[in-house]
């Protein structure tokens, strides 16, 4: 596809009904280490109402090419800390905020902050379900009435189709309450609910697809998910754990989660992030 087979960096134009208002595409490509830093600029004058909208657009489709065509491991923002809805769109986009250089550039004459964002190819998606394909959400649903799994759940009872599509519309802009679906390669991993509860503690709920429990990926996939999250100000995650739930049990305390009391329905747990 590319005349080069290994380009230092590959740029792109960005079109809408035909007018460029961005270019940018993937720079530094360090072919040794497979990653890249993203460049783009958009537009000035389609900031304010469109910042997030063409940033996600351009971000989709920079992941195809870097991690599909080009097989690259990691790419990573560079970006000075003066757009924190930057920072924001970037993590609802999947990429993990992984270092702030402190006053590394000058910038009218105040030193800013930089701060680096990274996505790995190894990684899940994360999709919240209110973006979810119709498909995915029926899949998340037939995960979630198996009999194996709601057995488990506060509420066991089968949940209706209808009832789940409405579910997912009351989530729409609903920032105190987050689902998550978690796919790998078009694979359903699992799903992870979280709820804020006050306090900076957050309640979270977790299902894996029992095809994939045991192959350690269930703890990979959480811990991706707890280092997407730094907007929500979460300082703990609680748990609460059926007493006969062996496994969840088990789980809980291997990835750090602590006791914190217990009545004859559960056990209580919390997971301290701060
Ligand atoms: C709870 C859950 C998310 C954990 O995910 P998972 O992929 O199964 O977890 P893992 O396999 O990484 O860890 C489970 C641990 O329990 C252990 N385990 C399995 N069966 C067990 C049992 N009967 N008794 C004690 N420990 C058990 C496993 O050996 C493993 O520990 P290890 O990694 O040290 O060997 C998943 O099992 C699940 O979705 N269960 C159904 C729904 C549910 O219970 N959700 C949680 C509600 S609180």
């Amino acid at each position: 596809m590319y005349d080069n087979p290994k380009p230092e960096q590959i740029l792109f134009s960005y079109l809408k009904d035909g007018a460029c208002i961005g270019y940018g595409g993937l720079v530094h490509i360090n072919w040794i280490d497979r990653n890249a830093e993203i460049s783009f600029i958009m537009d000035t004058s389609l900031e304010a109402a469109h910042f997030a909208e063409h940033w996600s657009n351009y971000l989709t489709m920079l992941k195809e090419v870097a991690f599909t065509e080009l097989n690259l491991h990691k790419i990573y923002t560079y970006a000075f800390d003066l757009r924190p809805h930057l920072y924001t769109m970037l993590e609802a986009n999947g990429y993990t905020r992984e270092a702030t250089l402190k006053e590394h550039c000058l910038f009218n004459g105040v030193y800013k902050d930089v701060v680096l964002h990274a996505l790995w190819n190894d990684r899940y998606d994360i999709i919240n379900y209110v973006d979810c394909t119709p498909e995915q959400q029926r899949e998340i649903l037939a995960l979630r009435n198996r009999d194996d799994v709601r057995k488990w759940m506060v509420n066991t009872e089968i949940i209706l189709e209808e009832n789940h599509f409405k579910f997912v519309e009351s989530l729409k802009g609903n920032l105190n309450r987050l689902y998550f679906a978690i796919y790998k390669e078009g694979r359903l991993m699992g799903t992870y609910n979280l709820t804020n509860e006050g306090n900076g503690v957050w309640d979270r709920g977790i299902i894996a697809n029992p095809d994939m429990q045991g192959t350690g990926q269930t703890e990979k996939w959480e811990r991706q998910i707890l280092g997407n999250l730094s907007q929500y100000a979460i300082q703990a995650v609680s748990a609460k754990v059926k007493p006969d739930n062996m496994r969840s049990i088990s789980y809980h305390e291997k990835i750090g989660f602590k006791e914190q009391n217990r009545d004859k329905d559960y056990i209580y747990y919390i997971l301290r992030l701060s």
